[in-house]
Parts: C-alpha cells; sequence; structure tokens
C-alpha cells in the first residue's frame, strides 16, 4: 500500500510534474504539517458527570465520543502517585517486570525492554523511554473503575488496564484500537486528534493503511498530502485531556495521541459487546456516583480470549450492535430454517451471551 502511493507520487514527480491532478494538494495549508493541524475542526460535548446508562446510551451505542472533566480527581492514584511513592511500592516487587518502549515517537518496529518500575523511575526523565504496561498488581487499589463502568453490569466488559507514563513529549502514530476506550490522565495533558470513522468510513480505510496493526504508514509531524489525497476531506476533533479529565474513544476511531508533560495515564480498554443483549441497565444506573470502594483490585478481568468463537463472537455483535444485521438474521443464517433441538438452541445462546 505504501509502496504503490509512494510509486504514484514517484511518476508524478518524473513524468507528469505539470500536471495538476499530481499539484492539486500540496497547497492544501494541512500539507507537510502535523496530522490534525488544519480543520474543519468539530467540537465534543464535555461533561461533568455520566452515569453508566445514560453513557452507554448517549455514548457507546451511537458511538459517539465524549470528554469528561474531572473524572478522576478523586482517585487515591491522581494524589499519591508522585515518583517517591511509586518508589517505594515498586522496590517491594522489583521482580514484576514492565514493558518499556524505547522511542517517544511512537514506531511499531521499536526495540522494547523489561524493566522493573524501579528502573524505569530511575532513567524515565532522562532517557527516551515509555511505559506501556497493564497497571502492576501492586498499584490497582488506587485506581477506581471510571464512573460509566460502575453500575450494574458494566464492570464485566472491561479488558485491560494500560498505564502510560512518561516525561512527556510522546507521539502516537495515527491508529485505531479494536476496543472501546476510556482514557484517563492522572498527570500532565494530552493532545488527541480524532476522525469519526463511522463518518469517514471511505476516507478512513484509507488512511489505516497498515491492515495489521490497524494504524497508518503516515509521518504524523509531516503529513504529505500527496500519498494521502483524500485527508483533505476529513473532519478533525482537537482536544486536550488534563490531569483529572478522561475522554471516551469509541471503537473504530481514528486518533493520534500527543503528551506535554510528566504524563501518567491509563486507558481502560472495554468490550462492549460482552453484554449486548442485556443492555437495559437498571433504573438506578441512570443516576449512579462515583463509588470510592469500587478499586481495580476488586475485579477480576483480562483481554478477551483470543479464540476462533470469541472473535466469531465479537465480529457478531458488532455488526448487531452497529445496526447492519439483526441477531434473528444470524441464528437462522447458522442453524438454517428448521426448528432447533434444545442442545443447540442452548449452545448459539451460550455462544452469543444472550442466556
Ligand atoms: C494542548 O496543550 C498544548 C500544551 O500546553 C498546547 O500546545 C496545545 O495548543 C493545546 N491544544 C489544544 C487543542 O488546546
Amino acid at each position: 500500500m505504501t509502496f504503490r502511493k509512494n510509486l504514484v507520487s514517484f511518476l508524478c514527480l518524473v513524468l507528469f510534474f505539470n500536471l495538476t491532478e499530481c499539484n492539486q494538494n500540496i497547497n492544501h495549508p494541512g500539507h507537510l504539517k502535523p496530522f490534525g493541524s488544519s480543520g474543519p475542526f468539530l467540537q465534543l460535548e464535555e461533561v461533568t458527570s455520566l452515569p453508566t446508562k445514560i453513557f452507554f446510551e448517549n455514548y457507546v451505542q451511537p458511538k459517539q465520543a465524549v470528554v469528561m472533566r474531572n473524572f478522576v480527581n478523586q482517585f487515591p492514584a491522581f494524589k499519591s502517585w508522585k515518583d517517591e511513592y511509586l518508589y517505594s511500592k515498586a522496590s517491594d516487587n522489583d521482580d514484576y517486570k514492565i514493558l518499556v518502549e524505547t522511542q517517544k515517537k511512537e514506531s511499531r518496529d521499536q526495540d522494547t525492554l523489561k524493566l522493573s518500575l524501579t528502573e524505569f523511575l530511575d532513567n524515565y526523565k532522562s532517557r527516551s523511554i515509555y511505559m506501556v504496561n497493564e497497571v502492576p498488581p501492586y498499584l490497582k487499589k488506587d485506581v477506581l473503575l471510571p464512573q460509566p463502568l460502575q453500575c450494574g453490569q458494566a464492570p464485566t466488559v472491561l479488558e485491560e488496564t494500560i498505564m502510560w507514563f512518561s516525561s512527556g513529549g510522546t507521539s502516537s502514530v495515527v491508529h485505531t484500537d479494536d476496543y472501546e476506550n476510556i482514557l484517563c490522565v492522572f498527570d500532565g495533558t494530552k493532545e488527541l486528534v480524532l476522525v469519526d470513522y463511522f463518518k469517514h468510513k471511505r476516507i478512513a480505510d484509507s488512511i489505516i493503511d497498515e491492515y495489521k496493526g490497524s494504524y497508518s504508514s503516515m509521518d504524523v509531524d509531516k503529513v504529505d498530502y500527496k500519498l494521502f489525497p483524500d485527508i483533505e476531506n476529513l473532519e478533525y476533533y482537537r482536544v486536550n485531556v488534563s490531569a483529572g479529565d478522561c475522554l471516551y474513544i469509541p471503537f473504530k476511531w481514528i486518533h493520534q495521541v500527543r503528551s506535554y508533560g510528566r504524563n501518567l495515564a491509563i486507558n481502560f480498554w472495554f468490550n462492549y459487546e460482552k453484554i449486548f443483549g442485556n443492555t437495559l441497565f437498571p433504573e438506578e444506573c441512570s443516576n449512579n456516583k462515583l463509588d470510592l470502594s469500587k478499586t481495580l483490585d476488586k475485579f477480576t478481568y483480562s483481554a478477551s480470549k483470543n479464540d476462533f468463537y470469541s472473535n466469531f463472537k465479537t465480529f457478531i455483535m458488532r455488526q448487531v450492535n452497529l445496526g447492519s444485521r439483526q441477531l434473528n438474521d444470524w441464528i437462522s443464517l447458522i442453524l438454517g430454517e428448521r426448528e432447533f433441538t434444545i442442545e443447540e438452541k442452548q449452545y448459539i445462546e451460550d455462544l452469543l451471551g444472550e442466556a
């Protein structure tokens, strides 16, 4: 894909460099500037409280991002995660290793290191290293489930809680995630550029040209409009998420992240498909407040099994959730139009989590 784009721009340069078709995009104000530098820009909604039922009905189902201001100020981690505190916790757990990236400007084929958190703390201010790891077990009691994931069945959707820690100055590739994401910042600021995948499907698919990792080959600091001519038709959301704030990023939405200052964040990756069919939250979930007792150490969660049935189920449920297929279509497709036995029915209900 990248090769083909390079070939096209090479041919434009060598053979037809007078032709306007080859050159029209280089006059765009965003050409050779950072991703999302030039608009048009849209405005994200901001909230200061978000009960579970409202979150799932108004944002997760319609796939709409939302900024949550001052959502983690009351988490123990918000006040206590200074270097000295982290050092003292980590030195009792030095055999627990964390994954560390070695380039602040993300490259998907960079080297990674396995360090203890104390080794990381000794070096992160002077070297180009970036912790990207599940919240270590010994720190989980300092972190709460975010308010929108606290009520009813919501905690069961959680898959991973990844901690991002650096001295700032990082930038990610332009990418999409396979999960729904609530990104919460505990120190510093993260600046995000977002694109609504579902509104710009065709262009979005042309940007995400590295299909395996769901990311783009573009240079995020210097976007070449000759290689990505379609992006002049994109609309962007650009938002700063500061210490205390969270942002909901719907799955598949394109995003690019930069960080400023000592930077500590956690993303709460969740899989909405786990509770499909039980999305009717009880009424109490339309006004639940943050419960300070719901710390991460009290929940067990892990990334979905990467087996055939889990993937198949997620695939089906996404199509159902996105409205492109009805669940009944799938059931009749899988079982045919005939009556099915109680065992078959039970099996498919278990498979689809509809019991
Ligand atoms: C975000 O914060 C950075 C650092 O303070 C600043 O340079 C940038 O302009 C801000 N961006 C937005 C969208 O407010």
